[in-house]
């Protein structure tokens, strides 16, 4: 018996270089030795976007768009919209009751959001919402209503996923042994840093290089990233570990190519401009078959539906035969 992943993600934007790395390559791998649940999470994602439901509804679609063009495989991957899974709501209802107030305004990665999204929640976060402040315990019942035993994460979810193991132990206390503790495994990429430098690659930070970039954006992009501010000249000798340029080839270009524009770089051999041009073709390379793929299901929008309803289709029956044993245990279940 294949073990289950549940993994989740809010849509609010297109991936970008940073998601591939850091989350893609691994689901790529993970998928062919799991059960494995892949969760478009709507309902979190409204819980800082309740007042744009529009940009929720289009990033459903895109971010399942995005997923299948970097190689997730319907047939062994189960696509499925949070929303159409009323147990995950009604399980987060129950498991309301096993956490504190307290708790949850110590769990960091809430704390980090809150401090991020002061327009939202002003600026000590006294405008905060029950529905934001509890969403860990929603991501508690995404995992448990699948019985997930396994979570590809990103360091950041870590107090996340504490938060659900703390959960299902108090569960499994009060009303037995019923639920399993999931287990994070984190990506073995490091973190892609972002075009300013920045050591994190995000959609609000403005410093992402996105899937759906086109060849125009992709280039007004690079020319404008950061390289070595010692090198003035063409011929100027400079330090490629300090500039974004080489980072990305690095990231991306075949292994001959980044050794010679590294040994280039640090001889003054090779000017920035060309330097770029080569990064622009590569970044062009790299995507083209992520492109394509993404063209192909944009012109068929059927079969992106239809992917959707038969993920969703099976991860409600799993759900719905987790929630028969959860009422079960809790004596609810007349
Ligand atoms: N909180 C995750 C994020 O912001 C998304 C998510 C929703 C998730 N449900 C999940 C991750 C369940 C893992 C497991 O990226």
């Amino acid at each position: 018996m294949k073990k289950t992943i549940l993994t989740g993600l809010r849509p609010t934007g297109n991936l970008h270089l940073g998601h591939l790395f850091g989350a893609g390559h691994n689901y790529i791998k993970l998928q062919n030795d799991y059960d494995f649940y892949l969760e478009i999470a709507d309902v979190q994602a409204l819980t800082d976007n309740f007042n744009n439901p529009d940009k929720i509804r289009k990033n459903v679609i895109e971010i399942t768009i995005d997923l299948l063009s970097i190689g997730l495989d319907p047939t062994k991957v189960n696509f499925f919209i949070q929303s159409k899974i009323p147990e995950i709501s009604e399980l987060t209802v129950y498991y309301s009751n096993l956490v504190t107030v307290a708790r949850l305004e110590r769990n960091p990665t809430v704390k980090a959001e809150i401090s991020q999204k002061k327009e939202l929640f002003g600026n000590d976060g006294e405008s905060i919402t029950y529905g934001f402040l509890g969403y860990p315990v929603s991501q508690a019942a995404d995992i448990t209503a699948f019985n997930g035993e396994v979570v590809p994460v990103g360091e950041d979810q870590l107090p996340l996923l504490e938060q659900c193991r703390e959960i299902v132990r108090k569960f499994n206390f009060i009303y037995g042994e019923t639920l399993k503790e999931p287990q994070a495994i984190l990506s073995e990429t490091k973190r892609v840093k972002g075009l300013d430098g920045n050591d994190k690659m995000g959609k609000s930070l403005g410093n992402a290089i996105f899937l759906n970039d086109d060849d125009e954006t992709i280039k007004k992009k690079i020319m404008g990233a950061i390289t070595d501010p010692a090198k003035i000249k063409k011929d100027d000798k400079a330090n490629p570990d300090i500039c974004m340029v080489y980072y990305y080839h690095n990231l991306i270009n075949k292994k001959e190519n980044t050794k010679n524009i590294c040994n280039e770089c640090k001889k003054g051999a090779r000017g920035c401009v060309q330097c770029k041009k080569e990064l622009i073709e590569a970044i062009n390379t790299f995507l083209t078959p992520i492109r394509e793929k993404r063209k192909y299901y944009e012109n068929n929008p059927e079969i992106v539906k239809k992917i959707l309803d038969t993920g969703t289709k099976k991860a409600k029956e799993k759900a719905e035969e987790q929630m028969k044993k959860i009422k079960s245990a809790m004596k609810i279940n007349y």
